[in-house]
C-alpha cells in the first residue's frame, strides 16, 4: 500500500504486525502509540511483514523516519489537546477552511468552480430570485449570503427563519432557487421548509457540513462545506465555513450571469483565497482576549453592534455569549440603536462595536460616540493599524484588513474567542451547554 501526503495531514500507525494510515492519530490511538506524521510531498510504502519506508516525492530517496510515541489518552487527543471541543474548533479554522476552499478557486483566482452551480447552471441562470432558509447560526450566515448575492449577483434575495418560512405560506415558483444552509443536516424547521419549496416547484439547493445527512439527500444540488465534525454544541467552524461557501456560491453565479466584473472577482477570489492565514492572524489576538475577558464576566447585558456586512456578524456574537455564558446579549444594526436600545446603555452595559475600516466606518464611529457619551464601555473590532479608535473606544481589538466583504470571517473570531473565555471565567460547559442540543431535529 502506498500513501502519499500533500496539504492534507497524514498519519502511519506503526503496530504489532499491523499498520495504520489515517488523517489524524484519532482513530489510530486505540490500536497502538506509535505514529508516524508524514511531511508534505513525502511518500509511504507499507508492506507486509517489512519495516514502514519513507520516501522523498522529488527522487524516491529514503527519508528520516521519526516515530513518535503519543504522549495524549484517547480522550484528550480527540480535543487535540485543547481544554474543549470548542477552543479546538476555534483554532482550527485555518485548516477547516483551507479544506473547505480546496479545489473550488482556480485559474490564477479567476474562476469558481463549485460542481452544484456548475451542474445546474440553467437554473441559476435563469432565476429570478434566492430565497436563503436556515435556523440560529446558519440563519446569520444566510444573512451574510443575503449582501452577497445582492452584491455580486445583482438580483433579488430573501432570507427566512425555516420555521417562519414554512407557516408563512411563501409565494414560489419554478423560477424561484431557496438555499437551505444546516450544520448537522438534519434540523426538522429547515427539512420541513426544503419539502415545502419542493412542493411549490423550486429548485433546492443545500448547503450543508454533515455529509450523507438527511438535506443534501432531500435537496435537488448543493455544496458540502467540509470543516470536518463539529462537536461542540455552539457553531464556530461551520458558521465561518458557511460564510465561504455562500462567498463561492455567490462569485460563481454573479460570474455565470454576467454579474461580476474580472477585476472584482480576481480581488475578492486571491483575498479568499488567502483567508486560512489571514485567520491565522486574527487568531493571534487570543492572549488579549482572554484578558479581556475577566473585565468583563461580570456584565448581565451585553449590546453587539454592526453595520452592512457585519450586522449579522453582530447578531452571531451575540447567539455564542448567550448560548454558553448565559448572559443576555443582543445583536443590533448599530444605525437601529437609536430608535430603542439606546435606552438601555449605561456603565453595566458594554457595548461590542464591529468597526472594520470599510464604507461605513465613519458612520459607525458616530454610533460609538453616541455608546462613549452615555457611559457606556466599548470594545471595538478594528482593522489592523486604526489607531485612532484608541481614543474614543475603551478597548480595541485589531483584525486584519481583508475586503469588505469578507469582513465577517475575520471578525467572528475575536468574538468567538470573547464568548468563550467569559463562559469558561464563570465555570460553564461551553461544549455543552443547558437546554441546547447540536441538532435540533424536533419542531
Ligand atoms: O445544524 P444547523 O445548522 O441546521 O443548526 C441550526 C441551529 O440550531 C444552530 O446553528 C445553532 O443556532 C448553533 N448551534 C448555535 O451556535
Amino acid at each position: 500500500l502506498i500513501v502519499a501526503r500533500k496539504s492534507s495531514p497524514l498519519v502511519i500507525g506503526v503496530g504489532e504486525d499491523e499498520t495504520f494510515i489515517a488523517s489524524d492519530a484519532t482513530p489510530i490511538v486505540g490500536y497502538t502509540d506509535q505514529v508516524i506524521y508524514l511531511k508534505d510531498n513525502e511518500i509511504g510504502v507499507i508492506r507486509r511483514g517489512e519495516p514502514v519506508q519513507v520516501l522523498s516525492l522529488f527522487n524516491n530517496e529514503p527519508s528520516t523516519i521519526n516515530i513518535q510515541k503519543l504522549k495524549l489518552s484517547l480522550a484528550q487527543l480527540e480535543k487535540g489537546g485543547y481544554d474543549t471541543f470548542m477552543l479546538k474548533e476555534i483554532f482550527e479554522q485555518p485548516s477547516t477552511l483551507r479544506d473547505c476552499l480546496r479545489g473550488r478557486i482556480v485559474d490564477n483566482c479567476r474562476r469558481v468552480t463549485l460542481s452544484g452551480v456548475d451542474l445546474n447552471q440553467e437554473r441559476f441562470k435563469s432565476a429570478e430570485r434566492i430565497t436563503l432558509v436556515a435556523c440560529g447560526t446558519s440563519w446569520h450566515a444566510a444573512l451574510i449570503g443575503k449582501r452577497l448575492i445582492q452584491d455580486f449577483c445583482k438580483m433579488p434575495v430573501e432570507v427566512e427563519y425555516a420555521s417562519e418560512f414554512r407557516y408563512g405560506n411563501p409565494v414560489l415558483n419554478e423560477k424561484d432557487i431557496v438555499i437551505s444552509i444546516s450544520q448537522s443536516g438534519e434540523t426538522a424547521d429547515t427539512l420541513a421548509a426544503i419539502e415545502l419549496a419542493k412542493a411549490k416547484g423550486a429548485f433546492v439547493y443545500g448547503i450543508c457540513n454533515v455529509v450523507g445527512a438527511s438535506i443534501p439527500r432531500t435537496t435537488d444540488s448543493g455544496t458540502y462545506i467540509h470543516v470536518g465534525p463539529e462537536i461542540g454544541v455552539a457553531s464556530t467552524k461551520a458558521f465561518t465555513g458557511q460564510v465561504t461557501v455562500l462567498t463561492l456560491l455567490a462569485l460563481s453565479v454573479g460570474q455565470l450571469r454576467g454579474a461580476i466584473d474580472d477585476a472584482t472577482l480576481h480581488e475578492v477570489l486571491s483575498a479568499l483565497d488567502k483567508i486560512p492565514e489571514t485567520i491565522e492572524e486574527a487568531l493571534k489576538v487570543d492572549t488579549e482576549v482572554k484578558k479581556l475577558s475577566r473585565i468583563f464576566s461580570y456584565a448581565h447585558n451585553f449590546l453587539y453592534l454592526g453595520r452592512g456586512y457585519n450586522y449579522p456578524t453582530a447578531l452571531e456574537g451575540a447567539l455564542k455569549l448567550k448560548e454558553i455564558s448565559y448572559i443576555h446579549a443582543e445583536g443590533y444594526p448599530a444605525a437601529e440603536m437609536k430608535h430603542g436600545p439606546i435606552a438601555l446603555i449605561d456603565h453595566d452595559m458594554p457595548s461590542v462595536i464591529i468597526a472594520p475600516s470599510d464604507s461605513l466606518y465613519d458612520k459607525i464611529i458616530s454610533n460609538v460616540q453616541q455608546v462613549k457619551s452615555r457611559g457606556g464601555a466599548v470594545v471595538a473590532i478594528v482593522s489592523k493599524g486604526n489607531k485612532a479608535m484608541n481614543d474614543i473606544a475603551d478597548f480595541c481589538i485589531e483584525i486584519p484588513e481583508v475586503p469588505e466583504c469578507l469582513t465577517p470571517l475575520v471578525a467572528s473570531i475575536p468574538l468567538q474567542l470573547l464568548a468563550y473565555y467569559i463562559a469558561v471565567n464563570k465555570g460553564k460547559d461551553v461544549d455543552q451547554p443547558r437546554n441546547l442540543a447540536k441538532s435540533v431535529t424536533v419542531e
